[in-house]
């Protein structure tokens, strides 16, 4: 049986290409489905042997194990497509935070997990954060433990956490992008440094930084410390960056919870059965 992605857009494709380029999947052992025929055709070709189902509920057939790789406002329309085709012995896996488990578990009879990816696994890093259903026996925690291993470092979390979780480890390339992305604005505006150089400054400093952090044997603190000596120039900047950063990155995290609780809200609303409507 085959491994389905329904959605092959900018995640779904990510996690098909990283499988594939880490050597866990074979584009053979791939069926996947996408509203825009044109975007699972493309994979097809780039990766010869992976099949495009004509619909998500052929794929639904052929598959032991299936992602949900759409967006919280089109759950409802998938579910309603595959239901009557999911089968108890399967496991369908949402990337999608708002949706709920208990919800998922309502619409389908088979075994569910909610895996959240990052944009950071296409290089085979990061943490994927795993939130396993009561329905999944040991081994298929293992089958999917044992996936993720090979693109990322999974990490179990609690529901409620997901959108905290999701914040720190998916958004946060984002973040930290759009920062250093303003920081080589500023450089270039304060001192006319060239954008291509300061782009390239900042761009391999963060791949050092990432090392020094995951194999280099440094916290986020300790090396505060070691580049910050008392009383020289980066010492001063921290201090500026104290007071200058204020509370915006509280803002964020009340921003992204506040949304997240309207999506969670309006998927659960998309969600109702035709019997609690009614109620
Ligand atoms: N992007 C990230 O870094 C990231 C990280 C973690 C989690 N996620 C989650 O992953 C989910 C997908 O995000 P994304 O960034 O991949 O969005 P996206 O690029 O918009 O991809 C969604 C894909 O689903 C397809 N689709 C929609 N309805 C469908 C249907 N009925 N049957 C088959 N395919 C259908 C869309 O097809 P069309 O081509 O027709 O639009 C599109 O290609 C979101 O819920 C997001 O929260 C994303």
């Amino acid at each position: 049986m085959a491994i389905g992605f329904i959605g092959t857009g900018s995640m779904g494709r990510t996690l098909i290409q990283s499988f594939i380029h880490a050597d866990k999947l074979a584009p053979e052992e791939i069926v996947v489905h996408n509203r825009t025929r044109n975007k699972a055709e493309e994979l097809a070709r780039n990766y010869p042997g992976l099949r495009v189902a004509a619909d998500n509920r052929e794929l639904v057939r052929q598959s032991s194990l299936f992602f949900l790789c759409v967006k919280p406002g089109e759950f409802r329309h998938v579910l309603e497509e595959i239901q009557d085709c999911v089968r108890s012995d399967q496991i369908a896996i949402s990337i999608t935070s708002p949706v709920m488990i208990r919800d998922l578990e309502e619409w389908l009879p088979a075994k569910v997990a909610k895996i959240i990816p990052s944009i950071t696994q296409a290089v085979h890093a990061g943490h994927s954060l795993f939130i396993p259903g009561e329905r999944l026996h040991a081994t298929d925690r293992e089958i999917l433990w044992n996936l993720f291993s090979a693109i990322s470092r999974p990490l179990v979390i609690e529901e409620d956490h997901v959108r905290i979780a999701s914040d720190l480890a998916s958004c946060s390339p984002a973040f930290l992008a759009h920062l250093l992305e303003k920081l080589a604005d500023a450089a270039v505006e304060e001192t006319n440094i060239s954008r291509e150089q300061a782009l390239a400054l900042v761009t391999q400093m963060t791949d050092g930084l990432g090392r020094l952090l995951t194999e280099g044997g440094f916290t986020l603190k300790s090396l505060q410390e070691r580049v910050a000596v008392p009383g020289g120039i980066t010492r001063k900047g921290l201090d500026l960056l104290d007071t200058g950063v204020g509370s915006v990155f509280h803002d964020l995290i009340r921003l992204t919870h506040a949304k997240y609780a309207e999506d969670v809200q309006q998927v659960k609303t998309a969600l109702l059965t035709e019997k609690e409507r009614n109620h």
